[in-house]
């Protein structure tokens, strides 16, 4: 069952255009991966997903009804979550404090995620495994049925990669469908059970990681992009 889908997706900013009829679905309980270039579009298109833009055409399903152009708390209340940017909003504030303001009857999640021994500390504070985990949990606690996750690896240590692994495979269990962008393509496909490759605003191809990794129209792509800053193609 396809729990979301987008529907020929075109973004144009002015003459840029920025997605260009992109059509991908998500199966319930499934992780998918998001890869591509830089500028290929990817973190538009969670934009667009979340509703924080507005697509120039196209439509977005969550569970079969239409929520294109929807307001973004209106999304969330439906259930699809990307998650927290704590940088921006509640560094100021403690772990514990974070949890009440987003949703006081999820203080349960604090232990789940392993932050119980750091509720006292300001988020702005935390290292940045954990914050990235807080910025997790603060999404779990919406009670999200559709999570999208942006570069959820860049940055960590391998310890904290190996901990973000524990936190995603938890949440498959609690039965949340994962849309996850990396360019860390080894951290990806260790969760990631079908992969979509954008490049230049299209899809390029979709298939298991093995199949996208070892497409040559994907390998060109990240060739013809001149690399891909922190990643690492394993
Ligand atoms: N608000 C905006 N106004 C104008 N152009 C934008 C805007 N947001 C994104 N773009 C452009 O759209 C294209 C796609 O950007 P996007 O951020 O979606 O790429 P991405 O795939 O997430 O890249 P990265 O891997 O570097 O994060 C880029 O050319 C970018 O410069
Ligand atoms: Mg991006």
């Amino acid at each position: 069952m396809k729990i979301m889908e987008v529907e020929k997706i075109t973004k144009k900013f002015g003459e840029l255009v920025a997605l260009d009829d992109v059509s991908i679905y998500v199966k319930k309980g499934e992780i998918l991966g998001i890869i591509g270039p830089n500028g290929a579009g990817k973190t538009t298109l969670f934009n667009i997903i979340s509703g924080e833009i507005k697509p120039t055409s196209g439509k977005v399903i969550l569970n079969g009804k239409e929520i294109t152009g929807m307001r973004p708390s209106k999304i969330v209340s439906l259930g699809l979550v990307k998650t927290f940017q704590i940088m921006r909003v509640f560094s100021n504030m403690t772990v514990l404090e974070n949890f009440i303001a987003v949703s006081p009857d999820s203080l349960e999640l604090m232990k789940e995620f392993a932050l119980w021994d750091k509720r006292e500390m300001r988020a702005g504070d935390l290292p940045q495994g954990e914050l990235r985990k807080l910025g997790i949990a603060l999404a779990v606690a919406t009670k999200p049925r559709v999570l999208l996750l942006d570069e959820p690896f860049s940055g960590l240590s391998p310890k904290e990669c190996l901990e973000l692994h524990r936190v995603i495979s938890r949440l498959k269990e609690f039965g949340i469908t994962m849309v996850i962008i990396e360019h860390k393509l080894r951290e990806l496909f260790n969760n990631a059970e079908r992969v979509v490759c954008l490049n230049a605003g299209q899809v390029l191809c979709e298939g298991t990681p093995d199949e996208v990794v070892n497409d040559p129209r994907v390998i060109s792509a990240y060739i013809g992009s001149g690399g891909e800053g922190e990643g690492d193609r394993g």
